[in-house]
């Protein structure tokens, strides 16, 4: 028997693995996981009762052109039907758009800092990543991604809010982008956090890709909605792309309970928005403390807060777990807490002041 394993795609070297956000330990002291950008409120009861009832047909594959789904979104959205594509999260989505644009020899453009699943999406796609840093303000460089482009370049990623810093890019910034930005080149806004935005001068990507064919806005039912463990997510794009990302898409990829569950969600989007409020409130109130205690904190629109530790970085995640609450380390860089419970917000306060004070 031979004793070479089977040949593998020279690209899948390397690829770092996705690190999802670290589980609150079920016992000893961690109690709160922040650490997943995870939406603290359990699960709406109509929206259970939606999933559960689907549950009792899963011996059935589910809807494959996730049609009550679509027909909602268009509705909610007002976009035609054919400008939606679904996907399991708006990562296999985000996956599915690589998979439609970009191989081996084009280069895909995305802000670093920004989501950890950028460079692996698209260096299994056979793509080169092309990291354009943050500014000083941990903000996308806009100016210096435009420069970034090449007769390569296939797609670019704007994530705004940014994960994970959770600063965003502004209409006029993003229009005199998008401007600079040949047409036969796809942005993808990524607007995963879009229902915690408060700043009116950040734009509704829905808006902008009305006018604008080369631009897709990816959305999720993770955050605002709660649903990240159903793996739902969209994009909106014109019928060109979107039609690239049904043919993409793993088929029969969402299931039924999500599909309903997504349904449901829309239907109960008043209360949901109502939770989102008061996560933003807490937001208001974690950034606040944070500042009074000293921290340098870059003003964020979405369900979570940046600190840039540098080399304390792990030593200052070690302190919160040790104190009840799991954050995420970017090692050398810094770390990120989603806005949790008031309880989990408070321990987290209370750890990042007590290590202030041993600086
Ligand atoms: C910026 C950004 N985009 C997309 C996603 C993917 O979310 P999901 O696949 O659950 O929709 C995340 C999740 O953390 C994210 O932070």
């Amino acid at each position: 028997m031979s004793e070479t394993s089977p040949r593998l795609r020279a690209e899948l070297e390397g690829v770092p693995t996705y690190k999802p956000g670290k589980p609150a330990a079920a016992d000893g002291p961690v109690a709160y996981k922040l650490s997943s950008n995870e939406n603290p409120y359990p699960p709406l009861a109509g929206v259970m009762e939606s999933a559960l009832a689907a549950a009792g047909s899963f011996n059935r594959y589910p809807d494959m052109a996730c049609t009550g789904l679509m027909a909602e979104l268009a509705d909610r959205f007002g976009v035609p039907v054919s400008h939606i594509a679904t996907g399991t999260g708006s990562v296999g989505v985000a996956q599915q758009l690589l998979q439609a644009t970009s191989g081996p020899g084009d280069e895909v453009i995305y802000a670093w800092r920004s989501f950890e699943a950028y460079p692996i999406i698209t260096q299994v796609s056979g793509a080169t990543s092309v990291r354009v840093p943050l500014t000083d303000g941990e903000v996308h460089d806009l100016d210096a991604m435009a420069d970034a482009i090449t007769e390569r370049t296939r797609l670019i990623f704007v994530c705004n809010p940014n994960n994970p810093t959770g600063t965003v890019v502004r209409r006029a910034e993003l229009e005199r982008f998008l401007d600079r930005v040949p047409s036969d080149v796809l942005v993808v806004l990524d607007e995963a956090y879009r229902e915690f935005i408060r700043d009116p001068e950040v734009p509704d990507g829905i808006e902008i890709y009305r006018d604008r064919p080369n631009v897709c806005v990816l959305r999720t039912f993770s955050k605002a909605y709660g649903l990240a463990g159903l793996r739902v997510g969209f994009a909106v794009a014109h019928e060109p792309v979107a039609a690239a990302l049904r043919k993409t898409a793993v088929p029969f990829g969402v299931s039924q309970l999500a599909q309903d569950a997504a349904v449901a969600s829309l239907r109960a989007e008043d209360e949901l928005m109502g939770r989102v409020g008061s996560l933003v409130a807490e937001r208001t109130r974690v950034v606040e403390a944070l500042r009074g205690q000293g921290w340098t904190v870059p003003e964020t629109q979405a369900n979570f807060v940046w600190l840039r530790l540098g080399d304390r970085t792990t030593d200052f995640a070690a302190a919160c777990e040790q104190a009840g609450v799991v954050v995420r380390p970017f090692a050398g860089e810094g770390m990120r807490a989603t806005i949790g419970e008031t309880e989990a917000n408070d321990i987290f306060l209370q750890a990042a002041e007590a290590f202030r004070k041993e600086l």
